[in-house]
């Protein structure tokens, strides 16, 4: 079995680690870099630290509009799926290298297989809910990451194509975790009582004013704010005139995978707008305040551990500061093995074909 995994942005390079390692030995793994993220801190270093071969192709598309980066890596995609003839495309996640391999594999023929399918936000505004309602609906397979998503798929018509395999994201999260607390690498700061923070969605990053009431009330926070600069959020931020180091804000660049989890596991908290930092904080048991009015992760929420505040930021400050809830009765988000249930998922799918 030969399968060609599409990645391009950082979370996609956490989401390949651990499906690499189960798909070694069990087919050959083609791996395309799509060029999306190419800065080394947002891309060279996730595949040195968790452990991934070198891509076998880079596309090198690069930034650009939503249509241009799409349309450039669709039309790169189309000869190098034509040469390999894949039995699965396998994409991750919701960005828009998830789509354009899609859209590039479908318009081919080659079966196409989804990762991290199901998960919905409803808000339509978000270029990511496109992509992956998009990609869903496109797949042969989608592989689910909880019991939420399966329903949401069913909901769209999409049971018989889907299989629950867990959280790949978890898998690599707790062999990360167990080697920092071996071996804690070294932080850009000592203390272990700051709150760690990341911004860098559209919504809260390309509007001006949003991203001055973002700042302005992390700035409020009453624990020293570590502010790990996404290239998105510096360059809005300089085009908006928007400081971003200012008093209890200390600005620093994106950390690798397994310092970032070691700023988390020494941190009091987490404020962020990511998807999978929502996931990671709750998984290490960090209090997270998420900057959107709606989450793909409504586990975290329903917990405890998480809370959104998108529509009321004026309370972030006073929700950093807020309780921790009671240890949370089940695990949502899999038992750490589900990259093992994807090989088998598409095996036995491609079996059946
Ligand atoms: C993308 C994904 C988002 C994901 C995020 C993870 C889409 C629509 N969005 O958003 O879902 O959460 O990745 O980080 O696909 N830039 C650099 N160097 C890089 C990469 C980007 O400087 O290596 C800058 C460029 O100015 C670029 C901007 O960041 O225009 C945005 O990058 P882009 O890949 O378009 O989207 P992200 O915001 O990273």
């Amino acid at each position: 079995m030969r399968i060609l995994s599409v990645v391009g942005a950082r979370p996609q390079f956490v989401k390949l680690a651990p499906v690499s390692r189960a798909l070694s030995g069990v087919a050959e793994h083609l791996v395309v870099h799509t060029g999306q993220h190419y800065d080394e801190l947002m891309s060279d270093v996730f595949f040195a630290d968790l452990g991934i071969p070198e891509p076998n192709v880079n596309l090198a598309v690069g930034s650009g509009s939503h249509g241009a980066q799409t349309g450039a890596m669709i039309s790169a995609l189309e000869s190098v799926l034509q040469a390999h003839q894949p039995d699965w495309v396998l994409v991750y996640g919701d960005t828009n290298s998830t789509l354009a391999a899609a859209i590039a594999a479908v318009k081919l023929g080659l079966p196409l297989a989804h990762l991290e399918a199901g998960l919905r936000s409803f808000n339509r505004a978000m270029p990511e809910e496109h992509n992956r309602v998009l990609t869903d609906h496109a797949a042969d397979l989608c592989l689910a990451p909880t019991e939420l998503a399966i329903r949401h798929l069913s909901r769209e018509g999409l049971a018989a194509r889907s299989v629950l395999v867990g959280d790949v994201m978890t898998d690599v999260l707790y062999i990360v975790r167990d080697r920092v607390l071996a071996e804690p690498p070294p932080l850009p700061w000592n203390d272990s009582d700051s709150v760690v923070a990341t911004i860098h969605r559209a919504e809260n990053t390309d509007d001006p004013a949003q991203l001055a009431a973002v700042i302005d009330a992390i700035a409020g926070v009453d624990r020293p704010v570590r502010l790990l600069a996404h290239p998105r959020l510096r360059a809005a931020a300089h085009r908006a005139g928007v400081v971003l180091e200012r008093e209890g804000i200390t600005l620093h660049d994106p950390l690798p995978y397994p310092q970032l989890i070691a700023a988390v596991m020494r941190s009091v908290g987490v404020v962020t707008d990511s998807g999978g930092l929502q996931k990671e904080a709750f998984l290490l048991r960090r209090l997270c305040t998420t900057v959107r009015a709606e989450t793909e992760w409504v586990e975290t929420v329903e917990s405890g551990w998480n809370t959104l505040v998108g529509s009321r930021l004026r309370d972030l400050p006073a929700e950093v500061s807020r309780a921790m809830p009671p240890e949370p009765v089940d695990n949502p988000y899999g038992d750490g093995h589900a990259a093992e249930r994807v090989a088998a998922a598409l095996r036995d799918a491609q079996s059946r074909r």
